[in-house]
């Protein structure tokens, strides 16, 4: 790191006088003069963060006007003696430093940054690349976002939630995580707001891309394309958007990246869902645990095409039994009240979701076989206006997050009155999913039962 003369060099912080202007694309690629500064008199600091670097230009208020990340990714060029572009998505930022001492500093600054081997994410280092690879395919089809658009009842609350809490995006900047197709953020703009930083991980973005210039948004809708945890804005937002649930709500760990993206979120900003609570209940179908045996049936013969395939039956059995079973059911299967756990979006950290622990304990509403504990979830969205839900309950119209039931490998009996006490703990793993461990107990009997599932391998059962 280069040494300047006449500078504040604070342990690990950087100081340089800069000034800065903003460049759309189009701009860009004009011929001509490039404009000159429009924002003077800056301040920009560089703080090293181990291998990473992160340059905030603030004003003589020390309001932030521009942040970004210096890493071996970022895209910049030298313009004469004393200026640097550096590009973000679409947009470009200019920066013309007061004296070369200080621009030929930075530009070291910037080189060291790029010259560090390929720097992990907290996306890459909780994700096994082959997952990530088969997840953002999948979105990348124009097919699975037409699938999501289509279910009506997401979409619309979605579109309420927003609309409906216009005082909260009238000529604000917004945040949508995971934009897809960018529907949130059109949403976002239709109910006032200034500015949208629609960031997508998946190939999807062009589309995204796309459907802001068609529909003339390309002045609001700034498309960023890669992962939450891999981009930079030029600045701090006052909303945040995402549709981050998955089966289950925990599915896909892209809860995770909503959390994440909190770091561009100004201290009084709001987080749209702002929390969301899991519901579970035990169950009875014996018509559900007898299906999954008749599957496993298959390994039961002894001479297919002349093989015995009956060594491979257990191991069937265990397999399908670790399939948590996505479908819907009449809520007359319920044993007891549902137990509720909430998540909420606006104090839970990243790390909170690596190990979620539900205890519970039902009050037997009636006698029978329990078979399973089945669960779905809701979305609040607490806006200053209204507070909307979103709900994937059995009692509400179906959603294409269906409801999921996970079986016990043994059904145990409770009587009307006694209470089942124990507790869910869902494990996250690099795979963008959980390890969903049960266990439960009748307490008045001292029966037992569990079972451990892969929510990463669901058995669609719907029609
Ligand atoms: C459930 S879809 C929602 C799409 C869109 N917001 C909508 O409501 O129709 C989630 C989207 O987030 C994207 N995504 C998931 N994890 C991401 C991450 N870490 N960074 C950026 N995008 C991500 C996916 O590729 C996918 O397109």
């Amino acid at each position: 790191m280069a040494e300047v003369s006449g500078l504040a060099r604070v342990s690990e912080r950087l100081q340089y006088r800069v000034q800065l202007s903003f460049l759309s694309e189009e701009q860009l690629f004009q011929p001509g003069r490039l404009p000159s500064p429009t924002l003077r008199s800056l301040r920009l600091e560089v703080q090293l963060a181990g291998e990473q670097a992160e340059a905030t230009v603030t004003d003589a208020d020390g309001m932030c006007v521009f942040k970004c990340f210096l890493s071996r990714d970022t895209e910049c060029c030298h313009l004469g003696k004393d200026t640097i572009l550096i590009s973000l998505g679409h947009s470009s930022a200019l920066l013309k430093f007061e004296s070369h001492a200080e621009f030929s500093a930075f530009s070291n600054t910037l080189k060291t940054c790029q010259s560090q081997k390929k720097e992990y994410s907290v996306f890459s280092q909780r994700t096994e690349e082959a997952s990530a690879v088969q997840y953002f395919q999948f979105y990348g089809c124009i097919s699975q976002q037409q699938n999501m658009l289509q279910d009506f009842v997401r979409t619309a609350t979605y579109r309420s939630a927003i609309l409906q809490n216009h005082a909260d995006f009238r000529d604000k900047v917004v945040l949508d995580v995971g934009c897809g197709s960018g529907i949130l953020s059109f949403f976002a703009v239709q109910a006032g707001a200034r500015r949208v930083y629609a960031v997508e991980a998946s190939s999807v973005a062009q589309h995204a891309e796309t459907l802001v210039k068609s529909n003339r948004l390309s002045d609001k809708i700034i498309v960023l394309h890669g992962k939450i945890e891999e981009v930079s804005l030029p600045e701090n937002v006052d909303v945040i958007i995402s549709e981050p649930m998955g089966f289950m709500l925990f599915n896909e760990r892209m809860l995770e990246s909503y959390l994440h993206s909190k770091k561009w979120l100004k201290s009084n900003g709001m987080m749209l869902p702002t929390f969301g609570d899991i519901h579970l209940a035990p169950f009875s179908d014996d018509h559900l645990y007898m299906e999954y045996y008749s599957r496993a049936n298959f390994w039961y013969q002894t001479c297919f095409f002349g093989i015995d395939l009956s060594s491979l039956q257990r191991a069937a059995l265990d397999e399908y039994f670790r399939q948590p079973a996505v479908d819907t059911f009449d809520i007359s299967i319920l044993m007891a009240q549902p137990v509720k756990y909430t998540v909420n979006f606006m104090d839970a950290e990243e790390k909170d979701l690596h190990r979620v622990e539900i205890p519970f304990m039902f009050q037997m509403a009636h006698s029978g076989l329990i078979h399973g504990l089945a669960f779905w979830f809701d979305v609040a969205f607490v806006g200053s206006l209204v507070t909307v839900w979103l709900s994937t309950a059995p009692t509400e119209p179906l959603t294409h997050w269906y409801q999921v039931r996970c079986l016990l490998q043994t059904p145990v009996f409770a009587k009307e009155g006694e209470t089942l006490s124990g507790k869910v703990l869902l494990v996250a793993n690099e795979r963008q999913s959980y390890d969903v461990h049960i266990d439960v107990l009748v307490n008045q009997t001292g029966l037992r039962s569990g079972n451990i599932l892969d929510l990463k391998n669901p058995f669609f059962r719907f029609a």
